[in-house]
């Protein structure tokens, strides 16, 4: 630094004390950096939003993200920048741009002197690792993960940034000539950029919680298990998605690897040749070469996600269950919200949301083998019967279809996530643990009346659009909002979620393994919000009895793309031993089976 700019720093500093609270300029280790200071009401409160700083260098596609190089003079960070290169959402084109590592800051500022050693939280944004941006979707620049909210009312800095995702985040071929997760090291790069340069936006380096939601929400918990965040991370928030998540580790990335080379023309034969080819395809053709089916798959929609996280014997070192004990020091909150599993039961079986459909036990059994296919069909056969025993009693079609919904939500989202409670509370040292579940129900109108809180519902409530944009929102959910907002920032500050800025309308009791002590986030919070042993028999079959069973297939067994052949379906139980779920086996591309849920 020149040092001319040293006392343009110095003079920036004293100007902004004397008029009003703000930052200004701020120096950081790229060069300066200025956003917009926002007023907010007459109290002369205000906030300084920086928007598109750039946290590593534009990316090359297939590499590793390096250090940005820095700039001269002071760079305008007032615009988002474009989210990195991802496929539409009709995925026949792509938006966003590869030079995309960029991050956005909220900081809260009083009326008299900057804020200093604030409590930094740093999103992590979901969308299965195959879309999203540090913004998040946007109507009429009302952006969702716009951190003013929580940043003003928690007195906390947010920070949200830009990751890589689909095959240029996460293609691998499962040996050092692609060893994969890119989009995983550009978190890591943004975590240790907030680490590196946020004290002189006035936040506490040591006092950095990373908080996401859904992919986001394992990403954080992926973070924490990383050796290479050592020292980085005091507290983590996962929302709906953890680490052990089945969704989350690409078991078997070359098979994908193959997939894209095919399509754009790259040898398949040689992975070195294959690694070389790729990176020097057009990353537009490699994005468009992966499309996720969301009608008419064979089997459940899990199976489909190719490009995700992969133990890459580096950034992942091992299977994440064995990882925990890098966890001992972060104190962990971990939830779900009570119908994660809605959205996705209702893309594998559409009659849930039609009350003139009817939800039948085959088409349920297809489903239960479709997620149960290592343990073959003994595994189908008694998760069957655990989960439809109420059927007898009840054979409501609104039973019927919150059984669907419970499965779904138990297998994708509540077993992972109170074993990774249970892994993280096992290898504490100073780490705290606290689990929620998250029950305010799904305000789609076209959802049928028993519909919970549907997967991403929560998201809206964390980042305050109900006291953002009041006029799309009841007062019931502005209660819920505050009341999420006061615990995720208490969190922030001082690692427990009843103690800090904010005042909460309950004590949130901590996790223990033996009471599995959970709070339920509802619209009306009292004394008996702490609830225990959430879904423990459920929990109980999936990790013993099930587990028990003889798994069937292998552990690498390739999962199978969308292929749309007619491959056998797999039946219901009919009393013969005949009737065994079949996997796909005239994949012409020598493709196996679909891989299986993780536990
Ligand atoms: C793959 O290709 C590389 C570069 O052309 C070559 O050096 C290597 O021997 C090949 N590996 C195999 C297993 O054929």
């Amino acid at each position: 630094m020149g040092r001319l700019e040293l006392v343009v720093l110095g003079l920036t500093c004293c100007l902004a004390a004397v008029s009003a609270a703000k930052l200004g300029a701020v120096y950081t280790e790229g060069g300066f950096v200025e956003g917009v200071n926002k007023k907010l009401g007459l109290l002369g409160d205000s906030v300084d939003i920086f928007r598109g700083i750039p946290f590593a260098a534009p990316t090359k596609a297939l590499e590793n993200p390096q250090r940005h190089p820095g700039w001269q003079g002071t760079l305008k960070a007032k615009e988002f920048k474009k989210r990195c290169l991802q496929a539409t959402i009709t995925q026949d084109d792509t938006y966003g741009d590869e030079d995309c590592l960029y991050l956005n800051i909220w900081v809260p500022q009083g009326r008299k002197q900057v804020s200093q050693g604030l409590p930094v939280m740093v999103w992590i944004y979901g969308g299965a690792f195959l879309m999203g941006a540090g913004h998040g979707a946007n109507f009429r620049k009302n952006y969702l993960y716009d951190g003013e909210e929580i940043a003003t009312r928690g007195n906390v800095i947010v920070v949200t940034f830009n990751y890589r995702v689909g095959p240029l985040g996460f293609l691998s071929t499962g040996d050092a000539n692609l060893p994969g997760n890119y989009g995983l090291r550009d978190q890591h790069m943004a975590i240790a950029w907030v680490k590196r340069n946020i004290a002189a936006f006035g936040g506490d380096p040591n006092s950095i919680t990373i908080f996401g939601e859904s992919a986001g929400g394992a990403s954080v918990s992926l973070q924490t298990l990383s050796p290479y965040n050592k020292g980085l991370i005091r507290r983590a928030i996962s929302q709906s998605g953890v680490a052990l998540s089945p969704w989350v580790i690409q078991k078997n990335p070359l098979f994908w690897a193959k997939k894209i080379a095919e399509k754009v023309g790259c040898p398949v034969d040689n992975t070195t040749r294959m690694a070389k080819c790729l990176k020097v395809t057009d990353p537009r053709a490699l994005t468009l070469a992966y499309k996720m089916p969301l009608a008419g798959m064979e089997y459940p929609m899990l199976h489909y996600l190719g490009f995700t996280p992969v133990i890459d014997g580096d950034f992942i070192p091992d299977d994440p269950v064995n990882l925990y004990a890098n966890t001992a020091d972060i104190d962990y909150i971990a939830g779900t919200n009570n119908m994660d599993g809605h959205i996705f039961a209702s893309i594998d079986m559409p009659a849930i949301n039609k009350d003139k459909k009817d939800v039948t036990e085959e088409d349920f059994y297809k489903l239960v083998s479709g997620l149960t296919i290592t343990k073959g069909l003994a595994g189908a056969r008694s998760t069957f019967d655990v989960y439809t025993k109420s059927w007898a009693q009840d054979p409501s079609q609104e039973n019927k279809k919150k059984t669907v919904v419970d499965f779904e939500t138990d297998i994708l989202f509540l077993v992972p996530t109170e074993i990774a409670l249970a892994q993280h509370r096992a290898n504490a040292r100073s780490a705290k643990t606290y689990t929620y579940l998250f029950s305010h129900p799904s305000r789609m109108p076209v959802y049928p009346k028993w519909v919970g809180a549907d997967h991403a519902d929560d998201i809206q409530y964390v980042f305050g659009k109900p006291m953002a944009t009041p006029l799309g929102y009841r007062n019931q959910d502005r209660t819920v909002s505050k009341t999420m907002i006061a615990y995720w920032t208490n969190f922030a500050r001082t690692g427990d979620p009843n103690m800090g800025h904010s005042a909460v309308p309950t004590h949130w009791d901590a996790y223990t393994v033996e009471k599995g002590s959970y709070l339920e986030i509802t619209k009306k919070m009292d004394g008996s919000s702490m609830k225990q042993n959430l879904r423990t028999s459920y929990l109980r079959y999936w990790t013993l009895d099930y587990l028990m069973l003889p798994t069937v297939t292998g552990d690498g067994a390739a999962p199978a793309p969308p292929s749309g052949d007619s491959e056998a379906a797999p039946v219901p139980p009919s009393g013969d031993s005949e009737a065994a779920p079949v996997p796909p086996s005239g994949d012409s591309d020598g493709a196996q089976m679909p891989v299986v849920v993780g536990f």
